[in-house]
């Protein structure tokens, strides 16, 4: 059989969550806008998902520029989850997004436990009524205003008190996408799987800082911004292997994928799904081409299934 009659065969669908998607590649939050920025570039149809940009109750201006530097291999971004507000978004950017045949999952901040609650409750109560959103991304790498400005997610009791709140609230499927700046990433998939997620996502962007020593100043107006790119990947990969010996619930992994190369080592260290950020701007196509890129790879190698190379890593 010739490899294009085998690559028909490879079978790409993957169940996360209970959401059946048509095969593992999304896009990663804020990195994709609302589907809409790329429509002309990118058949939607074609993504497994779509992760929206973070969205909160209330809309947000974000941070004051400069707030993008590039790193080596990698880029700093302290955009400061600027966003439309949840009620925006529900009218003038998911009746765009419901004509494509793909899954749409709503990434959502907050910055007390209330509101994370209240943006879980108005994004089930806009998907009950009109549907459109599939499963919900909750970024948990927020500082909680009201208790010290601990971030949530590098705090496992903080953590484990907003998941369970959220749980509560909302029958979505519900993933939590994972902060990489703590000891233990195991350690915190566990808290968050004990308190009712449906799936994790990680890695997030790393804390870092770029210096311009000239004027002995960061380059960032905000100081310190998100590492991500090329530059985080193995800290990336390294995370999601560390997480799949962790936890049973579905991993998608992301952090500097590039190519398809890039995106089955996060499958073999046992992701099963993976998103394209940063790479989707050097890359507007970079997702496409991975999609084709696994059922190419898959054909090669004979695995009919791409579920069967998901943590298939030998050590
Ligand atoms: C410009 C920019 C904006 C981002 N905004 C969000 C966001 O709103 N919510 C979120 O959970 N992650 C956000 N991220 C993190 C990415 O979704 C992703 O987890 C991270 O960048 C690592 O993947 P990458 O190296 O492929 O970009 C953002 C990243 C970038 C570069």
């Amino acid at each position: 059989m010739g490899l294009e009659s085998r690559e028909e065969r490879v079978e790409l669908s993957v169940d996360i969550a209970g959401v059946r998607l048509k095969n593992p590649v999304m896009t990663s939050s804020g990195t994709f806008g609302y589907g809409e920025e790329y429509s002309e570039f990118v058949d939607l149809n074609r993504l497994g998902a779509i992760v929206v940009k973070g969205l909160s109750v209330t809309p947000k201006e974000g941070n004051p520029p400069p707030r993008i530097v590039e790193a080596p291999a990698g880029m700093l971004n302290a955009i400061g989850l600027q966003n439309i507000g949840i009620k925006a978004f529900i009218r003038e950017k998911l009746p765009f997004l419901r004509q494509f045949k793909t899954h749409i999952i709503v990434n959502f901040f907050g910055d007390s436990i209330g509101e994370y609650v209240q943006a879980a409750e108005e994004l089930s109560n806009a998907s009950a009524s009109d549907g459109g959103i599939h499963a919900l991304e909750m970024n948990i790498s927020c500082p909680n205003k009201e208790d010290g400005w601990i971030v949530f997610g590098t705090d496992p009791k903080a953590m484990k008190q907003v998941v369970t709140a959220v749980r509560k609230t909302t029958n979505l499927p519900l993933i939590i996408k994972l902060s990489p700046n703590v000891t233990d990433i195991g350690l915190m998939a566990r808290v968050v799987e004990d308190s009712g997620a449906d799936a994790v996502s990680l890695i997030n962007t790393i804390i870092g800082m770029v210096v311009d020593v000239k004027k002995r100043r960061p380059m960032l107006a905000n100081t310190t911004g998100g590492l991500s790119g090329p530059a985080v990947r193995p800290i990336a990969v390294r995370m999601v292997w560390e997480v799949y010996r962790a936890v049973k619930i579905p991993i998608i992994g992301m952090g500097g994928i590039m190519t398809t190369n890039d995106a089955l080592e996060f499958l073999v260290a046992g992701a099963k799904a993976v998103a394209v950020g940063t790479g989707n701007f050097v890359n507007p196509l970079a997702t496409i081409e991975i999609i084709d890129g696994l059922g190419r790879f898959l054909a090669e190698e004979g695995i009919y299934n791409v579920n069967n190379i998901t943590g298939s890593l030998e050590i």
